[in-house]
């Protein structure tokens, strides 16, 4: 959560810090704020988005080379002008923007005002602002020598969560202080100039040599250079990296939004997640990332599969492909579920986190948890060089590029092809798959992007159903085998975009309970293309019929038997039904787009999300 931007060096810092803003102001949008000049620094800040932090800041002086900014998704205190960052430290020492959770603030809090601190705001972090101010005057009044670099260690070392943090200090007024445990930052290194960002976006477009910080890590910067340690201040070499991210990769390209930019970039997205990697020519499919592990994969006694939300979704199609192909035991968990309680973990067994982000903050606590338990942990992530990957052994990244919206939607597409992927090369190698079967889904997965852009076509179709369902309260999305995770999907997808109640179901779970929700009123939306569950399916419709729920069937081209049921029908191509997840979640997501767009609703940033979950 949070979007975190700072900059040092010629350029005017606010031109720099609004435009990495608006980049970043898809990972949380109740307030907006900036602080600029490093020694009696100024800071503005208000509730809202960052256009309205700048519509305030018009014909002020915003003048600087050096500042900070942040765009907040509040965990602690509402979203006001008081909780917006920056926070300043009482006596004006210390200026800080965070990104995270300070667990213990509290406690801290408690022991700060038993030493007469006054607080502002109701958020955690104006407690570390004046936990480090404390620590720092304190020290100073017993007469040692304490640098305001010591007192942030030595605050930092009592304090209990997540941050990823940028503090001036107006001691030193030409320094920016980056810390980081738990919340991802980056620094962009320029000529004389430093960047910082809670991801690259607003920094590629100056620079592409990075810095990822680790957990502990503290960075001094200041126009001399960058003077990188941990908390214990011991000394870390830097890692500079090269990033490959282009700037319309992160732009909407003529799309009214970042979901419908997302949405039609599908067939590239998975296109290139299988390119260099599957062989349609040679039937030859090899995941580099998981070379140096494949053996154990390959007779692994199970597998279990960790994420949240979206990524869940794709987990669950996962079991079923895994199951299938490679009859591996498969299990499918909440992150936040699995962390939490004493899940058997067996040293060989493989655990699978799947995330777009790679920085969802209970899914790498689950990660620590199974690599503490002896388990071969592999990542599949979006973003190169997030936690995650780094944070397990091996794995595959999806090639899906930036996703911006909040709702997920080619980075699902991605995960399901990467998960499609890797069950069929275990799958080939422990005999789960004959070679005619393989073959057989090198040619469908070869297919899917193609299928996938004659679906795009139909939109027009979608969005008049869209038009016709706008208006409902609630909403129920069915499916059977591979397509009960997309009926999930589906449902998620609504609920977050146009806060209509939407739940999905295992189509035959519908009679123990649902069903009692059917009425003319209630849009069914049922996933049913032809498989071998298909004539049940067609059972669950006219269940659903003869309570007069209002149909919307997706089917497979040329189906007539389930047109004559359904009030309306979206027909995608035929695919193998284990590929059907890939196909039949398309209309969905449009159907959502549509939706929540005439209801008025902002799809690219919906109310109470953030694209990225780093607090738990
Ligand atoms: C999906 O539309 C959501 N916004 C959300 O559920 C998301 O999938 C979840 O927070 C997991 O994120 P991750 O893939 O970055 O770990
Ligand atoms: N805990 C801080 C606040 O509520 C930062 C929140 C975040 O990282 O999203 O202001």
């Amino acid at each position: 959560m949070c979007g975190i931007v700072g900059y040092i060096g010629q350029r005017q810092a606010y031109d720099v810090l609004i435009k990495g803003l608006k980049r970043l102001e898809y990972r949380g949008y109740d307030s907006a704020g900036i602080s600029l000049g490093g020694g009696n620094s100024r800071i503005y800040k208000c509730k809202g988005k960052v256009s309205d932090l700048e519509d305030q800041l018009a014909g002020q002086d915003v003048s600087g080379r050096i500042g900070m900014g942040h765009t907040r998704w509040a965990t602690h205190g509402e979203p006001t002008d008081n909780n917006a960052h920056p926070h300043k430290s009482m006596n004006g020492r210390f200026v800080i923007i965070h990104n995270g959770i300070i667990e213990n603030y509290s406690k801290l809090k408690t022991g700060l005002e038993a030493e007469g601190y006054k607080f502002e705001s109701e958020t955690d972090t104006e407690v570390l602002a004046n936990l480090i101010e404390y620590v720092y005057l304190k020290n100073q009044n017993n007469g040692d020598s304490v640098s305001p670099e010591d007192a942030i260690r030595l605050a930092l070392n009592m304090v209990e969560g997540a941050y990823g943090l940028v503090i001036m200090c107006s001691d030193i007024p030409k320094t920016l202080i980056a810390a980081r445990k738990g919340s991802p930052l980056v620094i962009g290194i320029g000529s004389g100039e430093y960047f910082i960002a809670s991801d690259a976006t607003p920094i590629i477009e100056y620079t592409n040599s990075v810095i990822y910080l680790n957990d502990d890590d503290i960075a001094i910067i200041n126009t001399d250079g960058l003077n990188l340690t941990n908390l214990k201040n011991v000394k870390q070499k830097p890692n500079i990296k090269k990033i490959d991210l282009k700037l319309d990769e992160i732009e909407k390209n003529g799309f009214d939004h970042y979901m419908l930019k997302e949405i039609y970039e599908q067939p590239r997205a998975i296109r290139d997640t299988y390119r260099g990697r599957l062989n349609f020519e040679s039937k030859f499919l090899r995941l580099g990332g998981l070379h140096n592990v494949f053996d154990e994969i390959k007779d692994a006694k199970r597998i279990m599969i960790i994420a949240c939300g979206t990524s869940w979704h794709a987990g669950l199609v996962g079991e079923y492909l895994f199951e299938e192909f490679t009859r591996i035991p498969t299990e499918v968990e909440y992150a936040s579920e699995f962390r939490y309680r004493k899940p058997v973990i067996n040293k060989g067994d493989i655990v699978i986190a799947i995330s777009q982000s790679g920085e969802t903050a209970d899914t790498l606590a689950a990660i620590q948890l199974a690599k503490k338990a002896g388990a071969i942990v592999l990542g599949i992530c979006n973003v190169v060089g997030a936690s995650i990957p780094r944070e397990t052994v091996a794995g595959v990244y999806t090639h899906a590029g930036p996703e911006i919206g909040v709702a997920s939607t080619k980075a699902f597409t991605a995960q399901v092809t990467v998960l499609t992927m890797m069950a069929m090369a275990i799958g080939y190698a422990n005999k789960g798959l004959s070679a005619d079967e393989f073959t057989s889904l090198v040619d469908e997965l070869y297919a899917i992007p193609e299928k996938i852009e004659k679906i795009l076509e139909k939109a027009g179709c979608v969005k008049e159903i869209a038009g016709k369902i706008k208006d409902s309260s609630n909403s129920l999305y069915l499916g059977r085998g591979y397509l009960f995770p997309v009926a999930l999907e589906g449902a998620l997808k609504l609920k977050e975009i146009s806060y209509i109640h939407a739940e999905g179901y295992p189509a035959a779970e519908m009679k123990h309970g649902p069903i009692a929700l059917i009425d003319e009123k209630m849009p069914v939306i049922v996933l049913a293309t032809k498989d071998h569950s298909y004539d049940k399916i067609v059972s669950n419709i006219q269940e659903v019929k003869a309570r007069k729920g209002l149909i919307i069937a997706i089917v497979t081209e040329g189906d007539t038997t389930i047109k004559e049921m359904a009030d309306y029908v979206i027909e995608v191509p035929h695919s193998d039904f284990a590929l059907a997840p890939l196909l039949t979640v398309v209309p969905l997501q449009l159907l959502s787009y549509y939706i929540a767009v005439m209801r008025g609703c902002n799809v690219d940033q919906p109310r109470n999300l953030a694209k990225s979950v780093t607090v738990e």
